[in-house]
């Protein structure tokens, strides 16, 4: 059976690093890179890393305003299409590319084409959120969905989406971390950029609703170099930030605050794993500090993940310059309170790659395009 999976961005080669492997020896597989992220270290180092083999086709469409990148990719990616038509298609997430992916394979619906989204059903509830829209329309369009958390379940009920198309597997992106994570043990990540354990925290953000408004971006800044009197911070840049760091007139040189090139994988884990604390808006990295243990300070007023806010490890803290500034300095200098964020019980569930693959293969023969239901 032919199945055909798109992918194009950081977060999707890692969180589709542990099934592609699987799905090269259980079909014929091809694997499409829309090129929305493009440069080495956006994109190239991750398949390195994760000793993933290269895509067999390339669209190689880069950055556009959303709706050009989008489109470009649903031309591109139709295009190159293997005829006969494959089984299904697969796509990870909320990216433009999976978006662009699921738009032309619900197209190809009345060709047989199965539409399979790996990480469905997460919500943030923020409809003003391009990853959010984009959540919302692949899974209306989908035929089989791979949901994390049963919580997520729910979203789809509410939107009416047929649960019976729907299984709940955990994240792929636990076994990418915990993989990798023994795979740094050696590296000294840390000491590298000169920094003991403990006593540094590493900052990601790089959504669109955080850095494209001045006065957000501006008070996380701000809020970072007041985190830096305390204790390093470690700041891989993601290039949409340092663009909008740049037109804004915030400066990379800043005492305590360190701004560094994207990291590759093996590397960010090791750091994130020998940290403090992170301060991050990214969905990955979040679930990737819960597997860890670390404490997340979430630039965000909202999550896709609510069970490590619930947990008590990760704390929601928008954009507030002060309130930043208050939680950063409790994960600091209070001892009790930093002992016991380290130590709750996380809710992480192992084993996503592994369900994925097994529904995959029971489903996807009996899956026919289904009528919608009658009003
Ligand atoms: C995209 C995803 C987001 C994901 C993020 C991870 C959408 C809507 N958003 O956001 O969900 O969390 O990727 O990184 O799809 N650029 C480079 N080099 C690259 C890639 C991008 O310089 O390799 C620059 C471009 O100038 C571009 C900017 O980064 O303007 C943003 O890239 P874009 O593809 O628009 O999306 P992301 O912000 O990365």
């Amino acid at each position: 059976m032919r199945l055909v999976t798109l992918l194009g961005t950081r977060p999707e080669i890692i969180k589709m690093a542990p099934l592609l492997p699987r799905l090269d020896e259980g079909y014929e597989h091809l694997l499409v890179h829309s090129g929305q992220h493009y440069s080495r270290e956006m994109d190239r180092i991750f398949f390195e890393e994760l000793s993933l083999r290269a895509p067999g086709v390339h669209l190689e469409v880069g950055s556009h305003p959303a709706g050009t990148q989008t489109g470009r990719i649903m031309e591109r990616f139709e295009a190159a299409l293997p005829s006969p038509l494959p089984a299904a298609i697969l796509v990870q997430g909320d990216t433009n590319t999976a978006l662009a992916g699921a738009l032309v394979a619900a197209k190809l619906r009345s060709q047989g084409v199965l539409l399979v989204h790996v990480e469905a059903g997460t919500r943030s509830h923020n409809p003003l959120q391009p990853e959010e829209i984009n959540r919302k329309l692949i899974d209306r369009v989908s035929d089989l969905l791979f949901v994390p958390e049963e919580r997520d379940l729910e979203n789809l009920r509410r939107e009416g989406v047929d649960l019976s198309r729907a299984f709940v597997t955990g994240n792929t992106v636990v076994e990418s971390c915990l993989r990798t994570a023994a795979l740094s043990a050696s590296r000294q990540t840390p000491a590298r950029y000169g920094l003991a354990p403990e006593r540094y925290a590493v900052a990601t953000f790089h959504r669109q609703e955080t850095v494209d408004e001045e006065p957000k971006l501006r008070a996380i800044y701000e809020a970072l170099l007041a985190v830096g009197r305390r204790l390093p911070v470690l700041v891989p840049l993601h290039p949409r930030t340092r663009k909008m760091m740049g037109r804004f007139g915030l400066g990379l040189e800043a005492p305590g605050v360190r701004f560094i090139e994207p990291l590759g994988y093996v590397d960010m884990i090791d750091l994130l794993g020998h940290s403090r604390f992170c301060l991050t808006d990214s969905g990955g990295l979040v679930e990737e500090a819960a597997v860890l243990g670390i404490p997340a300070l979430v630039l965000r007023t909202e999550t896709e993940h609510r069970q490590y806010v619930e947990c008590g490890i990760h704390t929601l803290v928008g954009s507030d310059r002060a309130r930043i500034e208050n939680e950063a300095a409790r994960l600091v200098e209070d001892g009790e309170t930093y002992r016991l964020r380290r130590t709750v019980s996380v809710p992480v569930r192992r084993g996503a790659p592994e369900v994925i693959l097994q529904t995959l293969r029971a489903r996807l023969g009996r899956l026919v395009p289904a009528a919608e239901p009658s009003a």
